[in-house]
């Protein structure tokens, strides 16, 4: 977590483009947020606890001339939220800055040395260590540094993308990276350096990647030096997000803006890979031989791991491949039994998550065959996978994941499809797919609901415990669901397999107690009637998500969301959009902000 984002060059107002990044990088944290630049020559510090929107009035005071400046925004891991333990940290002299996304492992027995030789240390963080260390090293006329940041973090382990100056050298920013990801911007007038390619959009035609334990020096000229100190050229590559993609398009949010984005994400990620005779084709698998594959295991975390139980199923039915899902975070920790005839599917939107990472080097230890549905291009996780398709969904911002599921789903049940007709299934999933084509304007139609849901959330909103129900199709929506309520708006909300209400959770039920169904008409339909009817039953309350059409289902819920109607496999696709609607308004009527939800960050680089 964290983002980072730094700026050298000839602009003169580099303080601004560096808090620019990192409100850019809202997504990484946002709990306390720092900057550094030079003023008249001296460095200035400016720290603020919550969001780095806050240091945009903290700036004005000053006359911003500095060409050099470092900016940081927090997700804590060590050390609550406070402006001493907001980055950027300085050595004791008060001449070398830095900022730091990553984990430092060793910071204790580190400190202790430090502390020991008397430095100072001002912050509970595990960073700290880092900027002593380089201290240690830097003697200004003497050695360069460059020169004290090698020695530096070759003391350190864990994980790091660190940005560096020294006020004796305004002139020249170092960047390093191991195990955090780290980029460079190449602009017209300048460099930047930042934890993702988003604070470049609009910026910088073209970045670079590092790659572990390469040092960028930024100084009017980018130089590269990998771990073993050889000057290295890294291939520049240019950027293709859209500015627009990464601006609200007037809507009050980015939750909002995405949940709309939703047609075109699911058409983009759709877009050559059905042909109009409805064929399948993945370029991104060109000459994979699928005809082996034993079984499928597919890993993710949060809401990636919801759009793979989501196709899980499927697999088996139409592919008849034994499919399994798997919690990242989980796996990583297991001895699980992996074959060669296996195929690892990891799902990961920001390619950057820990977990996830973690487990595909569980799945690559064991010589598995591993295929990747990612977001984010050339990320971390996308590196290091044997073949990835991408979302083509571009940037999604608030932490909710809501297109890039969406996404993921489709891509997985095309997937399915191509797998099994790659086996000799030569039809399979035909209906499906023409139906799919179909998807996006009916998302549409769901989209057009959407005053009915803020009003719905707008009546809700109060009330403390919701659960989410649903079978077969309709389970990981609940699943997902229920997460997408919790996250922006803090209530509980658990989702359920509607069938497992009566081993347990169905004592919860009482008047205050709020069931979201989701019953649209499938072949599960008449056993959600009766799960719907036993929390009636019980005077708890109920939503139904139904299917156009259903005269029944409104005499026994409090409200109904009708849906258009669609093939059976296909609901969820609209289920969701009315799911996260509701999440969205809810939170906004509690007046939190949907955006950036407390304790959370959209890339989870850590444990
Ligand atoms: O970037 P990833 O898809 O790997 O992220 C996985 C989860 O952290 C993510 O889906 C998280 O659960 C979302 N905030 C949920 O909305």
């Amino acid at each position: 977590m964290c983002g980072i984002n730094g700026y050298v060059g000839k602009g003169r107002d580099a303080a601004l483009r560096a808090l620019d990044g990192i409100l850019k990088l809202k997504y990484r944290g946002y709990d306390s947020a720092g900057i550094v630049f030079q003023n008249g020559g001296e460095p200035v510090i400016l720290k603020v606890v919550g969001d780095p929107v806050n240091l945009e009035q903290r700036l004005s005071s000053f006359n911003l001339e500095s060409s050099i400046a470092i900016a940081h925004n927090r997700w804590a891991t060590h050390g609550v939220p406070s402006e001493e333990n907001a980055h950027p940290h300085s050595d004791c002299t008060g001449t070398i800055f830095l900022v730091h996304n990553g984990i430092i492992e060793n910071y204790r027995e580190l400190r202790d040395e430090l502390i020991a030789k008397g430095h100072v240390f001002r912050s509970q963080t595990d960073t700290e260590v880092a900027v002593h260390l380089v201290e240690e090293w830097y003697v200004k006329g003497k050695t360069s540094l460059e020169f004290a940041v090698k020695n530096a973090i070759a003391r350190l382990r864990g994980k790091w993308a660190f940005l560096i100056y020294t006020s004796d050298d305004p002139e020249t920013l170092i960047a390093t990276r191991f195990g955090s990801p780290l980029l460079l911007g190449i602009g017209e007038d300048g460099y930047y350096a930042a934890s993702s390619a988003a604070p470049f959009v609009g910026r910088a035609e073209n970045f670079i990647l590092l790659e572990d334990g390469d040092t960028a020096l930024l100084n009017g000229q980018v130089t590269i030096f990998d771990q073993e100190g050889r000057q290295i050229t890294r291939e520049a590559k240019k950027l293709d997000w859209e500015l627009e993609t990464a601006q609200r398009g007037g809507f009050p949010h980015f939750m909002l803006k995405e949940i709309f984005d939703q047609p075109d994400a699911i058409s983009n990620s759709m877009a050559g890979r059905i042909n109009p005779s409805g064929e399948i084709k993945f370029e991104e698998l060109d000459g994979v031989d699928f005809g082996e594959v034993g079984r499928i295991l597919i890993i993710g975390c949060g809401t990636s791991y919801f759009a793979g139980r989501q196709v899980e199923n499927l697999f088996e039915e139409i592919a008849e491949i034994p499919a399994k899902t798997e919690l990242a975070s989980e796996f990583r920790y297991r001895s699980p039994v992996l074959c060669k005839n296996d195929l690892a599917i990891f799902i990961s939107q920001s390619g950057e998550t820990t977990d996830t990472y973690e487990a595909l080097q569980v799945v690559k230890n064991h010589g598995v065959a591993t295929v990747g549905i990612v977001n984010v291009m050339n990320s971390s996780i996308a590196r290091e996978l044997d073949r990835v398709i991408y979302q083509r969904v571009g940037l999604e911002i608030g932490v909710a994941s809501t297109k890039a599921f969406s996404s993921q789903v489709v891509i997985l049940m095309l997937l399915a499809f191509h797998i099994a007709r790659s086996r000799g299934k030569k039809n399979a999933g035909e209906k499906a797919v023409d139906e799919l084509l179909k998807i996006p304007v009916k998302i549409g139609e769901v989209l057009r609901c959407s005053e009915q849901l803020q009003k719905l959330a707008e009546k809700y909103y109060k009330h403390k415990n919701f659960f989410f129900i649903g079978r077969k199709n309709g389970f990981a929506i609940a699943n997902e669901g229920a997460l997408k309520l919790k996250e922006v708006s803090y209530v509980h909300a658990e989702g359920y397999g509607a069938g497992e209400m009566k081993h347990g959770p169905i004592a919860l039920i009482d008047p205050s107690f709020v069931t979201l169904a989701i019953a649209p008409e499938d072949s599960v339909y008449r056993n959600m009637i009766s799960n719907i009817n036993e929390v009636r039953a019980r005077k708890g309350r109920v939503i139904s998500l139904a299917t156009e059409g259903d005269g029944d289902i409104g005499k026994i819920s409090d409200d109904v969301v009708y849906l258009p109607e669609t093939i059976e496999e296909l609901y969820p696709f609209l289920e969701i959009v009315a799911l996260q609607l509701f999440a969205y308004y809810f939170a906004v009527a509690l007046q939190y902000n949907p955006d950036q939800p407390r304790n959370l960050a959209k890339s989870v680089t850590v444990e």
